[in-house]
């Protein structure tokens, strides 16, 4: 992908705190978020760039720092400490607000929150770099390559940016399902936001058998 010229120093600064393969990871994400998001969110791209680029700004702070930050700048659950996946996506905020203050709007900072254990609440911003974290083309897991042939073949062959946003709600629950399944299967800790989330999405969505739930309440 082609970045405009104003993310050049925002590349040198995030590829200086990774490894390689986490920054093509990064890169991976940036262009496949930017590419939901001239499906559904065609306003937001730039934007939508910077989270890409910073969602993973602490992804490589020892668990101590992780903790520390966690614990003295945040609202914590004692789920969020329990739950180390989610360490990174908790004190990415902190770290950009002292870092990269100018990428650090409310768009931007929920997004990097949010990546990894979601959140019932999402915005469509949020839930295109949620997405776009399991999506992007370097992701060579079963799960990742069918919810990616999934996403872009429904995004592809929809007829306006409403339908688009359809798709990406139901591919964001299948993901949930997939990455539930996966903890559950390493019998690894559970965050309860992450099924909150994939009740909400699920919630939300025109299933027959939701039809008939409603039904016989
Ligand atoms: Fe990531």
């Amino acid at each position: 992908m082609n970045f405009p010229d104003k993310f050049k120093p925002l590349l040198s600064a995030v590829a200086e705190r990774m490894s390689e393969k986490r920054y093509r990871h990064t890169l991976g994400v940036a262009e496949a978020a930017d590419r939901i998001a001239s499906y559904c969110l065609a306003d937001c791209r730039d934007g939508i760039i910077a989270a890409a680029l910073l969602h993973d700004v602490a992804k490589e702070l020892d668990t101590r720092e992780a903790l520390e930050i966690i614990r003295n700048h945040t609202d914590y659950s004692d789920s969020d400490l329990i739950c180390e996946a989610a360490h990174h996506s908790l004190a990415a905020p902190y770290v950009i607000l002292r870092d990269f203050p100018e990428y650090a709007d409310r768009d931007v900072l929920s997004a990097v929150r949010n990546h990894t254990v979601g959140s019932p609440d999402m915005s469509l911003f949020d839930e295109i770099i949620f997405v776009a974290d399991y999506v992007e083309a370097g992701r060579a897991y079963g799960d990742c390559i069918r919810a990616r042939e999934a996403l872009f073949s429904a995004l592809e062959a929809s007829r306006d940016s409403e339908e688009c946003i359809m798709h990406l709600h139901r591919i964001t629950r299948e993901i949930l399902d997939y990455t539930i399944t996966y903890v559950i299967n390493r019998q690894r800790f559970l965050h309860p936001r992450t099924v909150e989330t994939r009740n909400a999405f699920l919630s939300r969505e025109p299933m027959p058998y939701q039809e008939e739930i409603k039904w016989k309440i």
